[in-house]
């Protein structure tokens, strides 16, 4: 039998925890607050700047929208991260991707304090990711994370496949994988006999981008976990990296899409907000 990982579920009792921390924090006088800047007018972007807005608000943290016109040059931009990272009420910073094309995104990311990235996208907090020290991790794979540990099976020994290298999702779920004791393979558009890879894998976390690119043709072993990271629109469908119907009585478990990761990457900023607050305050 086939169990679906439920995000929205898991995310839903997270939060719950989230929020009750938030509110102590409140009663000791201390507001957790997250800013979010949005350069231009990107639909997408504004959508997740909304989403990440209200679930805070929901949730008792503070959240401030920094809306800034898309002719903003990297400069000016600078300035503005730089007012954020010494602003003693701002626990943490979010400068949401892509930046316009005429931004240095690289300075912008460098730019914002580590102890205030609550994306982990900072080269210090990859660094400490990297020699298990990192107390900010990037919100999606924290999120994977989750929803294996859910499971209830070990990560420990287990053949961890991750298909797709990208620095946001990609290589960090590989070296948490790995500080979780599983022997990880990162594959890749360069990698060779993918097939034989899968068939072999305990878990599998496909982050490729690629509508369905796990189409069913697959063999699997019965006991694999799967993780769905895909944000494919196929006939104007939402739709994962995986054809998870394709999967159902053949693996133990595997993620949807819709309804997987996604809610639990928001929740992961409001998690990771708190830790940024609570080492501000401490
Ligand atoms: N754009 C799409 N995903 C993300 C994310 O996780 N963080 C930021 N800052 N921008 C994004």
């Amino acid at each position: 039998m086939t169990k679906i990982i439920s995000g929205k579920e898991l995310a839903k009792n997270l939060r719950a925890r989230i929020k009750i921390e938030a509110t102590t924090l409140r009663e000791k006088n201390i507001e957790p607050t997250l800013a979010v800047v949005l350069v231009g007018d990107n639909k997408a972007s504004r959508s997740y700047v909304n989403s990440k807005h209200k679930a805070c608000i929901e949730n008792n943290i503070n959240s401030i929208k920094i809306e800034l016109e898309e002719n903003i040059s990297t400069d000016e931009l600078l300035v503005e991260i730089e007012k954020l990272n010494n602003d003693n009420k701002i626990h943490g910073i979010l400068v949401q991707l892509p930046l316009p094309k005429s931004i240095d995104e690289e300075k912008i990311l460098n730019a914002v304090s580590p102890k205030k990235d609550v994306d982990g996208f900072h080269p210090i907090n990859v660094g400490k990711l990297v020699i298990g020290e990192a107390k900010l991790i990037p919100c999606t794979p924290l999120g994977i994370l989750e929803m294996i540990k859910s499971t209830g099976e070990k990560i420990e020994g287990k053949l961890a496949l991750v298909i797709g290298r990208s620095n946001i999702v990609g290589k960090p779920i590989s070296t948490l994988l790995l500080q979780n004791n599983a022997t990880v393979i990162t594959a890749h558009s360069k990698t060779k006999n993918l097939d034989k890879l899968i068939e072999q894998a305990d878990i599998i976390v496909s982050c490729v981008g690629y509508a369905h690119f796990l189409s069913g043709k697959e063999r699997v072993k019965d006991t694999c976990t799967i993780i769905d990271v895909g944000n494919n629109y196929k006939e104007g469908k939402l739709v994962g990296d995986v054809d998870t119907e394709k999967f159902i009585g053949r693996v133990s478990f595997i993620s949807p899409v819709p309804g997987g990761v996604g809610p639990l990457t928001i929740t992961m900023l409001m998690r990771n907000t708190l830790t940024a607050t609570y080492e501000l305050t401490k």
